[in-house]
């Protein structure tokens, strides 16, 4: 996308940033996302290209396809708990949208491309997604409910006492992402 802005090129890959109501919540989102482009050695571009995942050889789903899917599962599923258990379980749905967008924003800083390929970078066996991907956040204001999701949606969340919306986040992710690990070839 050569012509248009950093900004708009967020815009047009997360049509999903819509969803978020809250005004100042959804320009700090897309502002992390324009941050890591600033940085990363990828373009907008490579994201409906390159693998979602390094954990899974030759991974059939992009970057783009598995985050998108990610976001629209966890809004269902808050929506269907908060219609059956809002009563006793309060949900606030520009978190769990918000960080289901961002939960994988550090990955920017993790992967990059070289001859054709994707790779963790030096920087991303340093420190994983989830640590960039609040790095970043925070630097953009993002709320640290939000900031948790981020840091709580992975593996290392495990040792976490996650709020509700990042146990939505988490599994929303690993519903789409360990079901590949099993694919017969
Ligand atoms: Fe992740």
């Amino acid at each position: 996308m050569p012509d248009i802005s950093p900004r708009d090129a967020v815009r047009r890959l997360w049509p999903e940033l819509d969803w978020i109501t809250d005004q100042k919540l959804r320009e700090q989102t897309t502002n992390a996302w324009v941050r890591a482009f600033e940085l990363s050695p990828l373009e907008p571009d490579d994201l409906n290209r390159i693998p979602f995942t390094l954990l899974i050889p030759n991974c059939p789903v992009t970057f783009m396809e598995h985050k998108r899917c990610v976001v629209h599962i966890a809004r269902k599923a808050a929506e269907s708990m908060h219609e059956f258990m809002g009563k006793s379980l309060p949900i606030h749905m520009d978190t769990v949208i918000a960080g289901a967008i961002l939960a994988d924003v550090g990955k920017l800083l993790e992967y990059e491309n070289v001859d054709g390929k994707t790779r963790q970078s030096e920087r991303g066996e340093f420190l994983r997604h989830p640590f960039t991907g609040v790095a970043l956040a925070m630097e953009c204001g993002v709320p640290d409910r939000v900031c948790h999701i981020i840091a709580a949606h992975a593996a290392e969340g495990d040792l976490v006492k996650r709020s509700t919306e990042a146990y939505i986040v988490h599994h929303a992710d690993f519903m789409s992402f360990l079901p590949f690990k099993n694919l017969k070839k």
